[in-house]
């Protein structure tokens, strides 16, 4: 059971009497505390940014930028001004109306924070598209969520199919030189020439927000929709879990693309008025040490996957650099191995946090917290406001040490509120006595604390990116050579799991490394970089179900040398 509990370090933080406030705790105390309360009038980019934009915080920085030569910083005041002027061009240029979808696909930069915020003003659906996606991916997004409106760069619009989506009416294009008609707009120039005036469009806590796209084990991904009222958990969780406190410099390594880099990259850490650090650019550790010098980051929230390769960079490397202001190290997306959490304590003297949480919930919902003794390998425990609990099957509650289903009982502020078109897919993530059941399996030790042991379904979480084998799958049937395909994740030490494919040819291929390449540049090109087969196996024949169906748990079996199971259902 992982290794023996660390204690806590500096114990003057958010939470101390967990139990305390765990059996007190009412939602209603953090809704009192928005001005909306008593106003009725909500929208969260005006609390997350317009609000702080009138208050002490008005010449405070919200935004740090870097990326390359581009090195830039906003304060709140400019902040709400620019998202300002963002709402006027999507009012100006548009016919976007309240609940409308305006999808955003721009690598990071202070113009997709403009973006973000001015569609939420207008009282639009955000639905944020990963820098990485290529047209497969852009088009089942956009097709599914019937988005009205995308804002793009001059660079990825040629990754968006737009005579094939016909209900996508304006693209405004971010960069030079851009040639106007019906539907395609410059997005620059009318950004110029608007008012930076612009009174919010006034929502309901039930109103739409966000649209995350992931992925499951069956079928094309989903669109989990979030409302305004997220933000009650957003806020008291950054209170809580990120400990943001008035002189915090707080950065959040996820891309807005993924639910981590809007609730605790945008949302939470503004709704608690922080300063947040945005790094562009790809990944080095050189970098991401500089960063954490350069800006003296306080808080920062990241994944065990980028851990790894840190740890993986060896102590030499991050001595060179001042990193004395960190004081509170946070993860997810994956499991923490107390092997990093240990290295955490050696190279910074600070524990690592883990906290467990999905798209679905759209907040954190199972902690470790500063002020409490965490057990290394465990996900923590519940926050305040959620029950949490492993059932069976039928959604019994088990003991503790019983390896279950781990369920929350529905009814937190940020859960999702649907699934988009396709009301049917929602109700199969809920069991009797009103439990939400998350796909995880894991067991609660006598103490109350949660540890995970895997996933229930096929779904792969590589790098801490979440990937469903059947999306890949679909593409890799779509290459001329392949029959058949079947994807599992193989589990692996510094990305948890990578891609692996199983591919039968056609009739007149042979299989060679041109050919793996080639497929893996096709899955590449149609999807994107992450969700493309690290390994790929030829077979001549692949385990299927009497019903035609590919049976990954065979192909995992074969993989990791492990007895296939009951194989009552295989074909022949
Ligand atoms: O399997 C769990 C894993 O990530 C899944 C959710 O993925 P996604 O919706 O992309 O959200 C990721 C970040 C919010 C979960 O079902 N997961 C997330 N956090 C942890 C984790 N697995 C182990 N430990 C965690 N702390």
């Amino acid at each position: 059971m992982g290794m023996e509990a660390l204690p806590v370090i500096n114990g003057n933080y958010n939470l101390q009497n967990y139990n305390d406030v765990y059996s007190n705790f009412n939602w209603k105390n953090v809704e009192e505390q928005f001005s909306w309360y008593e106003s009725g009038k909500l929208n969260m980019a005006y609390e997350a940014i317009d609000r702080h934009a009138n208050s002490f915080r008005k010449n405070k920085v919200a935004l740090f930028y870097e990326n390359g030569e581009r090195k830039e910083k906003y304060t709140f005041r400019e902040m709400s001004a620019l998202s300002n002027k963002a709402a006027n061009v999507l009012k100006k240029t548009t016919d976007v109306e309240k609940g409308d979808r305006v999808f955003i696909f721009m690598p990071r930069s202070p113009e997709l924070y403009f973006a973000v915020l001015g569609a939420i003003k207008v009282g639009a659906i955000v639905g944020p598209l990963f820098e990485a996606f290529m047209e497969g991916a852009v088009k089942d997004r956009l097709e599914d969520s019937e988005a009205k409106v995308l804002i793009t760069t001059k660079e990825l619009l040629e990754r968006v199919p737009v005579s094939d989506l016909p209900a996508l009416k304006s693209v405004l294009i971010v960069g030079e030189d851009v040639e106007e008609d019906d539907v395609y707009l410059d997005f620059n120039k009318h950004f110029s020439e608007a008012s930076s005036t612009f009174e919010p469009v006034w929502v309901e806590r039930e109103d739409g927000l966000i649209l995350h796209y992931t992925s499951g084990s069956t079928g094309k991904p989903k669109g989990v929709l979030h409302v305004h009222n997220a933000m009650v958990q957003h806020y008291q969780t950054a209170k809580w879990v990120l400990d943001l406190q008035e002189d915090d410099i707080y950065w959040c390594t996820a891309d807005p693309g993924w639910v981590t880099g809007t609730s605790y990259g945008i949302f939470g850490p503004w709704l608690a008025g922080a300063t947040n650090v945005i790094v562009g650019g790809r990944f080095s550790p050189d970098n991401w040490y500089k960063a954490l010098a350069d800006y003296g980051v306080t808080v920062w929230y990241s994944a065990p996957t980028a851990f790894r390769m840190l740890m993986g960079a060896g102590d030499e490397l991050m001595r060179k650099y001042d990193l004395s202001n960190l004081r509170h190290i946070v993860s997810v997306g994956e499991p923490l191995n107390p092997e990093v959490i240990r290295w955490g304590m050696k190279v910074f003297n600070l524990r690592i946090h883990d906290t467990w949480w999905m798209t679905e919930t759209g907040g954190q919902v199972i902690c470790n917290y500063p002020a409490m003794e965490i057990r290394p390998g465990s996900m923590g425990k519940p926050i305040p406001g959620i029950k949490a609990a492993i059932v069976d099957d039928r959604g019994q509650e088990l003991p503790p040490n019983r390896m279950g289903n781990l369920a929350i009982a529905k009814g937190w502020p940020s859960m999702m509120r649907s699934i988009w078109n396709n009301p049917e897919k929602y109700e199969t993530y809920f069991m009797p006595g009103d439990w939400y059941v998350s796909g995880d399996s894991a067991y609660m030790d006598e103490d109350g604390y949660f540890w995970f042991q895997g996933r229930v379904d096929d779904v792969i979480m590589t790098s801490g990116e979440r990937v469903g084998p059947f999306e890949v799958e679909s593409k890799l049937v779509e290459h001329e050579a392949v029959a058949e395909a079947g994807v599992i994740g193989k589990p692996d030490p510094v990305r948890g799991e990578v891609i692996k494919a199983f591919i039968a040819l056609r009739d007149g291929y042979e299989p060679s490394d041109e050919l793996i390449e080639n497929i893996r540049q096709f899955v590449k090109k149609g999807l994107a970089a992450h969700a493309a087969p690290r390994e790929i196996e030829f077979r001549e024949k692949l385990p299927k179900t009497r019903s035609g169906k590919i049976m990954r748990r065979v192909l995992k079996a074969w993989e990791l040398d492990l007895p296939a199971g009951d194989l009552s259902s295989m074909e022949d």
